[in-house]
């Protein structure tokens, strides 16, 4: 078989692992033969692709970022785009297509298998918000860049007494504040999924204060203040319609003075927690995600996406694992809550 790779969305470490894998397998056990479309469905849009074998993936594992590029295009978007997908797939020959991405990646797999095309999805994404899958690669990287962002936020706090507020990515999902903000032991932490009372949130400061220790408040881009009790900023829209989230921590940043006449810094931690080199846990999982999705298409077992389950890795179909985000439930946010103040 001759089969393509795409890689689409925000960039995350690991990707690289799953290229190797699959085409490490895929040549070397099945004899297939690979291409890379270059920046994700920008690619198969415009037939823009480059070659793909062994000797092209020596040494990428630990490597972050994509050697195929990524992009947010959305062929759905496009004039005749679904059509041009489709005869620059037939014009190279292409038997079947992996594509590594998350929700508006695999989003229009999803589609295009509905359409007929032979597609296998691997799930990617920092924000770990997939619901088929327990876990997404790129995600103990950024949680694990999180919180020794707020180690080291610690120390500087504590010299100054002063409020230090970190904002960490995950879009409308609350996981790499939660994880990070009880891993790094924050004083407060708001997740998308609970609206905060921004009251409550410099009576927390308070208490820290209190305690003679400074408080560090970790909170994701999507959060989003109970109404009236804190204004925020409207954001622009990308090409799948998403809001473009950042800058609460400013925010914050001048509330908290306004309001508590305490010192206040924002640190927006941004594309750190997607760049550099993948955790070891996020190699085991894409190299496993990439054999298992090698695996699918040698079998022609399409419309799938490859998916976490403990540690079994299983097949659902693409249409249900990109159906609904998976979010932060709201038991788990109330043990984090044990520790606040
Ligand atoms: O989906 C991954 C992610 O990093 C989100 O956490 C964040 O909101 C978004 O992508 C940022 O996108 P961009 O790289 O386009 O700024």
């Amino acid at each position: 078989m001759r089969i393509g790779v795409l890689t689409g969305g925000g960039d995350c470490p690991g990707l690289n692992a799953v290229i190797r894998a699959v085409v490490r397998k895929g040549e070397g056990v099945y004899g297939h033969r690979f291409v890379g479309f270059r920046d994700g469905w920008r690619g198969p849009l415009t037939g823009d692709m480059v070659p793909l074998d062994t000797a092209a993936v020596r040494g990428i594992l630990p490597r972050g970022g994509t050697i195929l590029g990524s992009s947010r295009t959305n062929p759905y978007a496009a004039v005749d785009g679904p059509s041009l997908v489709r005869e620059n797939l037939a014009a190279a020959e292409i038997d079947a297509l992996i594509a590594i991405g998350g929700e508006d990646t695999l989003g229009v797999a999803a589609r295009l298998h509905a359409e007929g095309l032979p597609v296998v999805g691997v799930p990617k994404t920092i924000d770990n918000d997939l619901s088929a899958t327990d876990y997404t690669f790129g995600f103990d990287t950024a949680v694990n860049i999180a919180t020794e962002a707020i180690d080291r936020l610690h120390t500087t706090a504590e010299s100054h007494h002063r409020v230090l507020i970190l904002e960490v990515m995950g879009r409308h999902a609350g996981w790499i504040a939660l994880h990070s903000g009880m891993a790094g032991g924050a004083n407060v932490i708001l997740i998308p999924e609970r609206p905060f009372d921004f009251d409550k949130v410099c009576a927390f400061v308070e208490a820290r204060f209190a305690t003679h220790y400074s408080p560090i408040i970790v909170v994701a881009e999507g959060a989003t203040p109970l109404a009236g009790t804190l204004v925020t900023r409207e954001s622009e829209l990308d090409a799948f319609g998403h809001v473009r989230l950042q800058g609460i921590a400013q925010v914050f940043e001048t509330e908290i003075r306004g309001r508590t006449g305490r010192d206040a810094r924002a640190t927006v931690l941004g594309h750190l927690q997607r760049g550099g080199t993948p955790t070891a846990f996020d190699r085991w999982l894409a190299t496993r995600f990439g054999l298992h999705a090698v695996d699918a298409v040698h079998e022609g077992d399409f419309g799938v996406m490859v998916a976490l389950h403990g540690t079994r890795i299983d097949r659902v179909p693409l249409a249900e694992a990109t159906r609904e985000l998976k979010t932060v439930p709201a038991e788990l946010y109330d043990e984090a809550e044990i520790f606040f103040g």
